[in-house]
């Protein structure tokens, strides 16, 4: 097991019946870019039992996060909603992927669009300063099924605001948009309709959608990357085909089969 960091759980979060987040101790060596993720996992009848995981902290912070879905006799996840303070967790090989902001072009606003568990990569790139200097507004659209799955909603509207680094830059660019499918809530739809009734731009006080100066970041189930990734292609927006070659957006699918 030695190729493995043996991690140290911190805190444990209940968001509802099914999705959770953790913390853990991090190793020194582990260095990542936001928006990346890392095999994550624990050791089960003597072997490691890994699953990739986006990283939802900064890569600046201490202590590494992680956000995930509770699946119902899922061979880890059953497993991991049951971690507390002090359990270890396995940490493994090096971070990857393709949602982070060198592999976008230049632009002017960016949007982080994700539905479910895929908000965990932006948990990390919101609190990534490059994002508020290289962009004027970044957008954050979750889209969940019912209000209770809005995690971390209160942490961005009342404490990423008063970060004591970029609270300022995140209360003049960051817009946050959650919205809901099956309940009753402020903003509801699946996000592929709200982009193409213009709701979601005109509630924000945006233009249309524009390849000329819009990018953005996708994560979530494949039904849903599948159709945003065909609604900003018919826009004329170039996806990054692989990493380090620059596009208008980037995808990443989130990790769901656990
Ligand atoms: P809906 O309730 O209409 O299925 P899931 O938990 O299935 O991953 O869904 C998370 C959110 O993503 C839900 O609000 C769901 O809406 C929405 N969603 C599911 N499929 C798509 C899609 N193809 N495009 C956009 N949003 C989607």
């Amino acid at each position: 097991m030695s190729k493995f960091a043996h991690e140290t759980v911190l805190s444990v979060r209940h968001w509802n019946d099914s999705l959770f987040s953790f913390t853990t101790t991090r190793d020194e060596s582990l260095r990542f870019e936001n928006g990346q993720f890392v095999m994550i996992g624990l050791e089960v009848d003597g072997k490691p039992l890994m699953r990739a995981y986006s990283i939802a902290s900064a890569n600046y912070e201490e202590e590494l996060e992680f956000f995930s879905i509770k699946v119902p006799n899922g061979p880890l996840t059953s497993r991991l909603q049951h971690l507390k303070e002090g359990d270890q967790l396995l940490v493994s090989g090096k971070p990857t992927g393709t949602l982070v902001l060198s592999d976008l072009k230049p632009g002017k606003n960016l949007y982080y669009l994700s539905t479910g568990t895929g908000l965990a990569p932006f948990m990390s790139l919101i609190k990534d300063p490059e994002a508020y200097e290289r962009f004027d507004k970044i957008i954050l659209v979750h889209g969940v099924r019912t209000v209770s799955e809005l995690a971390y909603a209160h942490y961005i509207e009342n404490e990423l605001p008063h970060n004591e680094f970029f609270g300022e830059e995140v209360r003049s660019k960051l817009i946050y948009y959650p919205t809901v499918t099956r309940e009753p809530f402020r903003n509801q739809g699946r996000l592929t309709d709200l982009f193409a009734s213009n709701k979601l731009t005109d509630d924000i006080g945006l233009p249309p959608l524009n390849p000329e100066t819009d990018r953005a970041m996708l994560c979530g189930s494949p039904a849903m990357l599948e159709d945003t990734c065909k609604m900003l292609d018919d826009l004329g927006f170039q996806v990054s085909k692989r990493i380090g070659e620059p596009g208008d957006y980037v995808i990443e699918r989130a990790f769901v089969e656990k």
